[in-house]
């Protein structure tokens, strides 16, 4: 087959790119759930809105979430969004900020109604209500039984979700800018964010989007490591975009592990599976979760899932010819109900793995899923940054929303199924904060700043022309985090991994970029994505080595026990590009509810 021509690049050769304007109300940097949340909620406001993505706006990663948008709506069984609340905060380990977690749970079930009412085409009971399954962590009565919170399109929610709000924002006008590559952001000298540059990937021209408020919805970061669940294209611009205008990250340490990834693959089989009742065991048959979490069992939290796995494996139990694997069952199950409610996980299993599920189980081992940490911002979206001691600074003109930012909800560890409400609650949430503040005419139209910094970066990796391939860097960056900062961690270990990394940023300064023009030159747009991941991953080992204690996903076999009383903070982490090193501060977890309608949750033994 012949390759397509690639167009010459229209642009001259140094520092004198044309630069393109555009001037809008909002821009919105990412097409997945959250963007396009936020982005209707503005374009149906009247708001000015642009929404900038990398791929096109359906292909973005929330398109690839299986099981599930958890909301107490009690179609299947008595619920409250206070029983949520208790299960989000306990899943947390207590590091979530409580008012934050109130706002999603209570905001929850009306997402949900929102999402039906715009046409998600959700599964349903046999009455005509939305479907709901168990999912981990999910309980009714603070704990005492079985929750089915977790509302369903079959094993295809993101899929569904994506698609109506893709639709929801052309009919409300949002201006789609597609395969656009974002440079950096523009912060003027008050330190107001005025917009970002961006790179047009088709016709190589640069573009500078002026806006009052700038939304941040750029995913995580889940290709800093070997093996992900994550899109290729999770590389975490927008985070990285932050720590490169001086501001810091929070709670990098906390990667989750999906307890279930194909085995070999990392494609994602999704927790619904254990929730219409699959199983997981080890090489001796033994449905091993019942020994580490006794009532839950295997839909405990992911990181106690993920955990035992790891153990199991490590203590000689684990299946295949290495001995390396855990095995998922739903050989069990009714091949009627596997049909209906997993059929895309059923075709996973059959192409990644050659397992057809109604006969055999399928190998699977825990594999990276998701960011707790990100971007620092209160509920309304807001970030924040710690000035002159307070932990709370707004910047203003700067939102973040979805995987980049950290509410913080998740705290140190996700629950399955929170992940679609927190991207449509705070999505929305944005919107809300976003249209009072430009009526309020609180942020004046922006004028255009220098896009000189983020040309500059540009220019560095355009004329890269040292000795190392981009691919080369990112593979050994890759398999660092995956041994050094993985399910369980020491402090030798990551100090190690730390080390490597930081030779690896500075080996970036010898990268060869085969490639000059600014056309269809995915060299260049890989070296830039390595370039932010690689600060990303070298916040995420420093973090991570800070924490002296075990608290959900950061689990540290040097201080196996959490630590209350020296660690009820999150982390916040400043990356110094010059040397690659960061600097760790604290910010305290927030421990008041919004509303007296709740009661702070006071931090107990976690056990499932
Ligand atoms: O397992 C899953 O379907 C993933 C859901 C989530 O991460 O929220």
């Amino acid at each position: 087959m012949n390759e397509p021509t690639k167009p010459q690049s229209p642009l001259p050769i140094g520092r004198t790119y044309p630069i393109t304007d555009h001037t809008f109300d909002v821009v919105v940097l990412g097409a997945g759930g959250a963007g396009l949340r936020a982005a209707v909620g503005c374009a149906e406001d009247g708001l000015q809105t642009a929404c900038i993505s990398k791929v096109f706006p359906t292909r973005s990663h929330t398109v690839a979430a299986q099981g599930g948008i958890s909301a107490a709506l009690g179609n299947m069984g008595e619920d409250d969004w206070r029983w949520h609340m208790y299960d989000v905060v306990k899943g947390s380990d207590w590091l979530g900020d409580q008012d934050a977690i109130e706002y999603l749970c209570r905001n929850a079930p009306a997402a949900v109604y929102e999402l039906e009412h715009w046409g998600v085409p959700f599964s349903r009971t046999s009455e005509g209500k939305i479907y709901q399954r168990p999912f981990g962590g999910m309980t009714t009565e603070f704990g005492k039984g079985i929750a089915q919170r977790t509302c369903a399109a079959a094993d295809r929610t993101g899929h569904a979700i994506l698609h109506t709000l893709y639709s929801q924002a052309l009919r409300h006008r949002a201006h789609f800018f597609v395969e656009y590559f974002a440079l950096d952001l523009i912060i003027n000298s008050e330190g107001r964010c005025t917009g970002v540059v961006c790179l047009k990937m088709d016709d190589g021209t640069i573009h500078r989007f002026n806006s009052r408020i700038m939304i941040l919805a750029t995913g995580g970061y889940g290709r800093a490591y070997f093996s992900a669940t994550s899109a290729h294209t999770c590389t975490g611009d927008g985070s990285a975009m932050v720590l490169r205008s001086g501001l810091p990250l929070q709670d990098m340490e906390f990667v989750q592990f999906h307890p279930t990834g194909i085995y070999g693959a990392g494609c994602l089989i999704t927790e619904g599976a254990r929730g219409e009742g699959g199983y997981l065991t080890n090489s001796e048959g033994e449905r091993f979760m019942e020994r580490y979490a006794p009532t839950a069992k295997d839909l405990a939290s992911r990181d106690l899932v993920s955990r035992a796995m790891v153990l199991e494996i490590r203590e000689g139990r684990g299946v295949g010819r290495h001995k390396d694997h855990i095995f998922l069952h739903l050989d069990h199950l009714d091949p009627k109900i596997l049909k209906e409610r997993l059929p895309g996980i059923s075709e996973s299993a059959k192409i990644f793995a050659g397992v057809d599920v109604t006969k055999s189980p399928i190998p699977v081992l825990p594999t990276v899923h998701y960011n707790m940490g990100g971007i620092p911002t209160n509920y309304h979206g807001e970030v924040l940054t710690k000035k002159d001691a307070n932990p709370d600074t707004i910047i203003p003109g700067l939102m973040a929303v979805g995987e980049a930012a950290c509410v913080s909800v998740h705290g140190a560890n996700r629950l399955g199924s929170n992940s679609l409400n927190d991207l449509i609650v705070f999505g929305r949430a944005a919107a809300l904060r976003a249209c009072a503040l430009v009526k309020d005419g609180a942020l004046p139209e922006p004028v255009s700043n220098s896009a000189s910094l983020a040309l500059d970066r540009l220019d560095r990796f355009r004329w890269a022309s040292g000795s190392t391939p981009t691919a080369r860097i990112r593979e050994k960056m890759q398999r660092v985090m995956q041994e050094h900062c993985a399910v369980y961690r020491t402090g030798e270990l990551l100090a190690e991994g730390s080390g490597y990394l930081t030779n690896l940023w500075k080996q970036m300064s010898d990268i060869k970029v085969f490639d000059r023009s600014l056309t269809w030159n995915s060299d260049l747009i890989e070296t830039m994505e390595l370039d932010n991941l690689m600060c990303q991953a070298i916040a995420t080992t420093d973090s991570a080595l800070s924490r002296t204690e075990s608290r959900g996903a950061h689990a540290r076999e040097d201080f196996p026990e959490r630590d209350d009383v020296n660690w009820m903070h999150h982390t916040l982490c400043w990356f110094n590009e010059a040397g690659g090193s960061t600097t760790i501060d604290k910010r305290p977890v927030h421990s008041y509810t919004l509303t007296s309608d709740v009661q702070y949750i006071p931090p107990k033994k976690r056990v499932y």
